[in-house]
């Protein structure tokens, strides 16, 4: 079982590159299925979910050539089905993606009822919504939801809550409907807006991603393009959150700084300094860090995807500090973990109540879910002693070389397949 070990107390310093978005790459990566061209995407991050997402496409024909570590090229002319495996969505939710676009392209596609998922339950109505009201017949078959249509038409579609997922895959099933579909009340994180301008790139006619309210014109054809993925903001926060929490200098390049506000506003709020270039952000921390209170929201408000990170730093921080989580209701499992570097925090219902401590000490700890499990390394970085992360499977779904970018800022961490290396590790190192 491979688990990453980590002696804390480095203060991290230097540079660090962040990748390309994995939420925004799944997303385009379903959506170039949508043409017979070949397309080619880039910066196309090499992490576990990407390449889970890769093996569902090739599964049902679909021809991906990796020309390099960060580039695909993508061709969809020979595509053998329509029904994407359990296998896949039981590995990565996001290849639900593939219902849209399939369906999209074909007017039919079938793709497993994805599970239960460990932020909490994961409702996909909103989608089915979306695709009933373009005219499709949706009903569920052995577990897997089967959509079909004569024609997909355009509609007017109300979200009921803000959501990524269904604002993408009703606006990837419309590109190719006909007439005009007006989805309201979308979600605008970065990622949509970026699924938005590929599909555009293909000459779809897309308009007003970004905003709460886009505007779709069907079209018969999608063609070949070549794309650059968006920069991960929420690796970029991760960073500088690891920054902040062990008083470090972390200049987070290749970044949309725009992305990173509410991110940014926090740090600044607690204590950090953070300069913004055209593309990268630096963190200063010099001090221990004040408490503070957030809640998530929707973009552009304080992403959920970065509650666990400022948890851990408000952990560290003074005083009292109130988290409030209102996307997911299970996302504060972390805190139990982090009890055991000595954390102090009282969760009730969708709040967590942090006290903030002086040092956290090392400890042996479980990653919970992807974003969890790099706030428990940015805690081991910020511990005194040695803390061990098991389960980093999680973090791997999201975090290209995770490991080798923290060594790079001088952090102290290894990732290890056994007990023994552990304990070999740290005997060097202690
Ligand atoms: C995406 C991100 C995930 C992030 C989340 C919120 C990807 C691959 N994943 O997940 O990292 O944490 O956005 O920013 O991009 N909901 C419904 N019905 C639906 C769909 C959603 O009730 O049909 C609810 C969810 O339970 C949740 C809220 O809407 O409370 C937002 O979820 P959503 O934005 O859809 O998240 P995902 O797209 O799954």
């Amino acid at each position: 079982m491979e688990q990453y070990i980590i002696k804390g107390g480095n203060p991290l310093v230097g540079e660090v590159e962040i990748s390309g978005a994995k939420n925004a790459a799944l997303g385009i990566l379903a959506a170039a299925v949508m043409t017979d061209d070949t397309v080619l995407i880039t910066n196309l991050p090499d992490v576990r979910d990407i390449n889970v997402m890769l093996d569902a496409m090739s599964e049902i024909g679909v021809k991906v050539e990796r020309i390099s570590r960060h580039e695909a090229l993508i061709t969809s002319s020979s595509i053998s089905g329509v029904s994407v495996s359990y296998e896949s969505i039981k590995k990565i939710r996001a290849s639900y993606y593939l219902l849209g676009a399939l369906l999209g392209k074909y007017k039919r596609a079938e793709v497993p009822l994805p599970g239960g998922c460990n932020i909490g339950s994961r409702p996909i109505d909103l989608h089915l919504k979306g695709f009933k009201a373009l005219g499709a017949s949706v009903t569920i078959r052995n577990g897997a939801i089967c959509a079909e249509a004569q024609h997909l038409r355009g509609s007017h579609i109300y979200l009921d809550t803000v959501s990524v997922g269904a604002t993408i895959n009703i606006m990837m099933a419309a590109a190719m409907a006909d007439g005009r579909t007006i989805i309201e009340n979308c979600a605008r994180e970065p990622h949509v807006v970026d699924v938005a301008n590929f599909l555009n790139s293909m000459g779809a006619n897309i308009k007003g991603a970004g905003t709460d309210v886009i505007r779709i014109r069907g079209v018969e054809h999608l063609h070949s393009t070549e794309y650059s993925i968006i920069p991960d903001q929420i690796e970029a926060g991760t960073f500088m959150f690891a920054a902040a929490a062990t008083k470090g200098d972390v200049m987070v390049k290749n970044v949309i700084p725009k992305h990173l506000e509410a991110t940014s506003a926090k740090l600044m709020e607690i204590g950090c300094e953070v300069e913004e270039f055209d593309s990268s952000v630096r963190v200063v921390s010099t001090r221990r860090l004040q408490g503070t209170n957030v809640k998530t929201l929707p973009y552009p408000g304080y992403p959920t995807d970065m509650q666990p990170q400022i948890g851990v730093a408000l952990s560290l921080a003074t005083g009292t500090s109130i988290v409030t989580e209102s996307i997911f209701e299970n996302r504060f499992k972390y805190l139990d973990e982090l009890a055991r570097m000595g954390g102090q925090a009282k969760v009730e219902g969708n709040t967590a109540i942090i006290t903030g401590v002086e040092t956290l000490t090392g400890a042996r700890v479980s990653a919970p879910d992807l974003r969890a499990g790099a706030a428990l390394v940015i805690a081991g970085l910020a511990a005194e002693g040695i803390t061990i992360v098991d389960d980093i499977r999680y973090i791997q779904r999201g975090y290209e070389c995770f490991d080798e970018k923290l060594r790079g800022l001088g952090a102290e961490i290894r990732q290890v397949d056994s007990v023994r290396e552990a304990q070999k590790y740290a005997w060097r190192v202690s």
